[in-house]
């Protein structure tokens, strides 16, 4: 626990009433739920634990018992089989869904035993790549590419760059040949490199096969009346047009139109739920490494007038969430003790 002091004058409390931009769908809390709901049901009676799941019940901070146990299943599940088993895209799922869940991919624990889930990653796309350059496909999707080079990226480990190069190059290559879902990953995966290269070369290259990406979502979406590919493409299609502002700018995205498609279906598929649910609240698999993974911080804080009026001093020692605004402090201090922290 942090313990910090917080102490000033009551003018101040004036300026912190500011307001938060909402981003993305911004769906309502019931629908949010909702699709909780129907994205777990199927899953808690499956032997095999879903990442995706995981990773979207992080995304969009759900704290249930559920999302506890399914943490457990995955790194089970992942010492399990992540070496021998699994595809290269499968271990990249994986290791977005420990990010998200504030777990390091590198040291996986679980039946006594410890496994570096990342260094796994890296080997199996490197085979991705090396055969995507040799027989121009690879071992097996570009879909599974992208996770590869978008989960490396967040993990802060080699190889994503050489895998966005490679993707770039198919994306400006086959265009609209690739289906929505799998530009949608390679769009947040050469994000991701972009952000974290300073090679001119390379970034120019991730900017055009961007562009690219973005403009032909853009026009498609014009041209359908809001849909980007299919129904089911469109968790994917949104979360990469929502982080990807900058490639298509100075053009504007109508994302109340796009919204508007996934309010009107009703998505009852565990997979579509869990694409689509992050978007629903703003968030994207790029911030899968960003969440907050702090717990509570304790704050004193004492409000004091020793200017006119009545003069006065309180204290009151609160609990809040790591990161909080100033402002949640004051309104822990208010539901606590509504007499003098009003
Ligand atoms: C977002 O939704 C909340 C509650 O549903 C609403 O109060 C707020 O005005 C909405 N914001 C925008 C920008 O639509
Ligand atoms: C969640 O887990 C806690 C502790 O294991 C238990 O007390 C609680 O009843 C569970 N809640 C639900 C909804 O299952
Ligand atoms: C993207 O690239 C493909 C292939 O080069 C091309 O056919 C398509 O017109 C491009 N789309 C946009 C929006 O620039
Ligand atoms: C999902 O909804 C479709 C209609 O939108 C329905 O035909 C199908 O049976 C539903 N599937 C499940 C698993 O509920
Ligand atoms: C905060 O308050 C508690 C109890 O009122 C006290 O024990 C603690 O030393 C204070 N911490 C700081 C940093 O002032
Ligand atoms: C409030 O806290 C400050 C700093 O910890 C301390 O100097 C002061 O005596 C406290 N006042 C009251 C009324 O407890
Ligand atoms: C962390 O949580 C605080 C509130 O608890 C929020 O204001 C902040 O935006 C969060 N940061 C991230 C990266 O989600």
């Amino acid at each position: 626990m942090r313990m910090l002091s917080v102490a000033f004058g009551i003018g101040v409390l004036l300026a912190l009433a500011g307001s938060t931009a909402a981003k993305g769908c911004n769906a309502s809390q019931e629908l949010v739920s909702k699709l909780v709901q129907r994205m777990e049901h199927p899953a808690k009676g499956s032997e095999t634990p879903n990442p995706s799941i995981l990773l979207a019940l992080n995304l969009v901070r759900d704290t249930g018992n559920y999302t506890k146990q399914l943490l457990q299943k995955i790194k089970e599940e992942a010492v399990k089989r992540a070496q021998e088993d699994m595809t290269s895209g499968k271990v990249a799922l994986y290791v977005l869904s420990l990010l998200s869940s504030c777990q390091d991919p590198r040291h996986v624990r679980a039946f006594g035993k410890t496994i570096d889930l990342v260094q796994i990653l890296q080997q199996k796309t490197d085979e991705e790549v090396a055969k995507l350059i040799t027989d121009g496909i690879p071992i097996t999707t570009l879909y599974s590419v992208s996770l590869d080079a978008l989960a490396l990226c967040l993990a802060r480990a080699g190889g994503y760059r050489v895998a966005s190069v490679v993707l770039a190059k198919q994306v400006l290559r086959l265009g609209d040949q690739l289906l929505v879902d799998t530009r949608a990953m390679a769009a947040l995966a050469m994000t991701c490199t972009y952000r974290q290269t300073d090679l001119q070369d390379v970034r120019e290259l991730l900017w055009r096969a961007l562009h690219n990406v973005t403009n032909g979502f853009l026009d498609e979406q014009e041209k359908n009346d809001g849909m980007i590919g299919n129904i089911y493409s469109m968790g994917l299609a949104l979360q990469a047009l929502e982080s990807t502002q900058e490639f298509y700018a100075p053009r504007k995205w109508n994302s109340a139109q796009a919204c508007d498609v996934v309010f009107k279906h009703d998505y009852n598929q565990s997979m579509a739920i869990a694409q689509v649910l992050p978007a629903l609240v703003g968030k994207t698999y790029l911030d899968a490494a960003d969440l907050n993974c702090t717990t509570d911080i304790t704050v004193n804080y004492t409000i004091t007038n020793m200017l006119q009026g009545r003069y006065f001093e309180h204290n009151i020692s609160v609990n809040v969430p790591a990161g909080s605004v100033l402002l949640k402090v004051l309104e822990t201090a208010q539901k606590e003790k509504p007499d003098i922290f009003r």
